[in-house]
């Protein structure tokens, strides 16, 4: 399967780049049907689009032949599919137990007063998006989150500033 495929149910269609089917097709390649290839090809599309717009979803329920309440369904249920746009940074920040125990409340607020952002929202500079996320499974390192792919524990104020202008810096 190599041919693009154009959402046509949508006036702002858009067509899969020719990365994307490739590494879809790849995934269709080790999995025994397409229904399963649902989630890694929406990351798929994430990892190139920053996003998975309806486009995009309409794009990948007609290239996998899966129906488009099925890929919504997955989407919904794992809750790192993003259906809006994201900032080039996403914070995933525990608010689990653990790290409520250990004082992820007061870390919160101090993202919200340095960022400007609550959760759900992204600054206006589109740099960061703040996200909540169930246990990250480090409690013991506790309070934790990612920024992208990174994990940081023992989280502080020191150490949020610190990070926060790091990941401002990287371009
Ligand atoms: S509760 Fe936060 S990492 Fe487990």
């Amino acid at each position: 399967m190599n041919n693009n495929i154009i959402a046509t149910t949508s006036a702002r269609a858009r067509i899969l780049t020719d990365e994307e089917i490739a590494e879809i097709d790849h995934e269709i390649d080790l999995y025994p049907d397409k229904q399963a290839v649902g989630l890694e090809a929406l990351k798929i599309v994430q990892k190139h689009q920053g996003w998975v717009s309806d486009e995009s979803m309409l794009a990948i329920s007609k290239y996998l032949g899966i129906p488009i309440s099925d890929l919504e369904g997955v989407a919904t249920f794992f809750n790192l599919v993003y259906r809006q746009p994201v900032g080039r940074n996403v914070i995933l920040f525990c608010n689990s137990v653990s790290c409520w125990i250990m004082g992820c409340k007061s870390m919160r607020a101090h993202i919200n007063d340095k960022l400007g952002v609550d959760f759900g929202e992204t600054t206006d500079d589109k740099e960061f998006t703040f996200l909540p996320v169930p246990c990250l499974g480090d409690c013991d390192k506790a309070p934790v989150m990612m920024v992208g792919d990174d994990l940081h524990r023992n989280l502080s104020k020191e150490s949020i500033n610190k990070i926060i202008s790091e990941y401002k810096t990287r371009s």
